[in-house]
């Protein structure tokens, strides 16, 4: 498929969907007929690497919410943020700031979400948090809007987004799977630093130039330099030899396709790319699917670009995906080693689909689900 203007078009078919879906409750509101039950959003981890895009999406879609709320840590408390032309003051987290009616989209650590979520919960606020806190409870659904919308259904209180490494591999995975039933999955994943927060950000900023510069740096988030290197090591040792981040991959596929049947072998890998993750993806299908198949089942998906020619030298890269909300593909090709396997390559936005977008996608469906006439 053609390139440029692929990586120019900023909203595919469900945010169009949702936008129109989005002014038709506006207007409904505005005839005072239909309002949604939350009168509050409220952000929490504003000032993190994932909040601050929760921010500017919140801004960019314009969704109608009454009031908003900025919370943080006590370390960030009295700070500003500007949204919508107007100057907030960023609030310490405390339980009571949480009242009945709050919608909630919360990006901590996973500590400090396992703390506050209960409490705000019991006070009647929904949360939307994107920490792995409480992804694999299962009382909490695990959503990808275009992927398994119906869990929303069953929630009570708590939706969870899952790691972002997770998010585009079920994207990349849902056309091929309802087409031809994913058997196996082999991923090995190339994870920019913005994955790993702001600290991880500065990490690679700082630790690049003191390189340059032949000096010493300490870093704050990775366990080895990451500058001009590779660490195939993200999160901690948890199973058999996999890491923490590497099982998420597993576990949270399976929770959100409902078939722990499915194999997933993965190896995740840090690189020293400022944002976006790119993931190296082989699939073996029950019911064969060939090139042509599978390249017209990825054009068709929502939230999915696919970009692949390459003669044209035309690819997903992260220095062009940064910055957009959907998943992009390339390199299909047929798996020379066995009958019914495709292989692709796929890159998208950790902080946006893989974060922020996908919370805010999930925050936007309960709010015009929980709507009351
Ligand atoms: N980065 C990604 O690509 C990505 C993708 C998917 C999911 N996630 C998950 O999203 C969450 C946030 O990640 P991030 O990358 O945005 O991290 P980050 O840049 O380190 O931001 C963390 C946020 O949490 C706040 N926070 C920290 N301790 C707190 C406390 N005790 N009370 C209240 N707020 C506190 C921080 O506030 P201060 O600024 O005041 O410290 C900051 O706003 C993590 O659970 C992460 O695993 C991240």
């Amino acid at each position: 498929m053609g390139g440029a203007d692929l990586y120019t078009d900023g909203l595919h078919t469900a945010d169009r969907r949702l936008v129109r879906a989005n002014a038709r409750d506006r207007a409904v509101n505005g005839c005072g007929r239909k309002v949604s039950v939350y009168q509050r959003l409220v952000v929490v981890g504003a000032t993190g690497a994932v909040g601050r895009i929760a921010c500017t999406l919140l801004e960019e879609r314009n969704y109608p919410w009454q009031q908003i709320k900025f919370l943080a840590s006590r370390r960030s408390a009295g700070t500003k943020i500007r949204f919508r032309g107007e100057e907030h003051t960023v609030e310490e987290l405390r339980p009571e700031v949480f009242h009945k009616g709050d919608l909630v989209i919360s990006s901590t650590p996973d500590d400090v979400a396992r703390e506050f979520i209960p409490a705000a919960v019991q006070r009647g606020a929904v949360v939307v948090d994107e920490s792995g806190a409480w992804r694999m409870d299962p009382q909490v659904p695990l959503v990808v809007p275009e992927v398994n919308p119906e869990a929303l259904a069953s929630h009570s209180g708590i939706v969870a987004s899952p790691n972002c490494s997770t998010t585009q591999l079920v994207m990349a995975m849902k056309p091929l799977h309802d087409a031809g039933r994913i058997r196996r999955v082999v991923v090995s994943t190339y994870q920019a630093t913005s994955g790993a927060g702001v600290v991880g950000q500065r990490d690679l900023d700082q630790g690049s130039r003191a390189a340059l510069q032949e000096e010493p740096y300490a870093y704050e988030c990775f366990v080895h330099p990451i500058a001009f290197n590779l660490i195939p090591h993200i999160g901690s040792p948890k199973h058999e030899g996999y890491t923490s981040e590497e099982m998420k991959m597993v576990w949270e596929t399976h929770k959100i396709f409902g078939d722990d049947t499915i194999g997933v072998c993965p190896t995740c890998v840090r690189v020293p790319v400022t944002n976006c993750h790119s993931e190296a993806i082989l699939v073996e299908t029950e019911r064969p699917l060939s090139v042509a198949d599978a390249r017209k089942l990825f054009a068709a998906a929502e939230g999915i670009t696919l970009l692949d020619d390459l003669a044209e030298k035309q690819y997903p890269m992260p220095l062009f995906c940064s910055g957009k909300d959907d998943v992009f593909i390339g390199r299909v090709r047929k798996d020379l080693s066995c009958d019914n396997g495709i292989t692709f390559w796929c890159v998208s936005d950790n902080l946006r689909k893989g974060a922020a977008t996908n919370a805010v996608q999930i925050a936007e469906l309960l709010a015009r689900r929980d709507s009351a006439v």
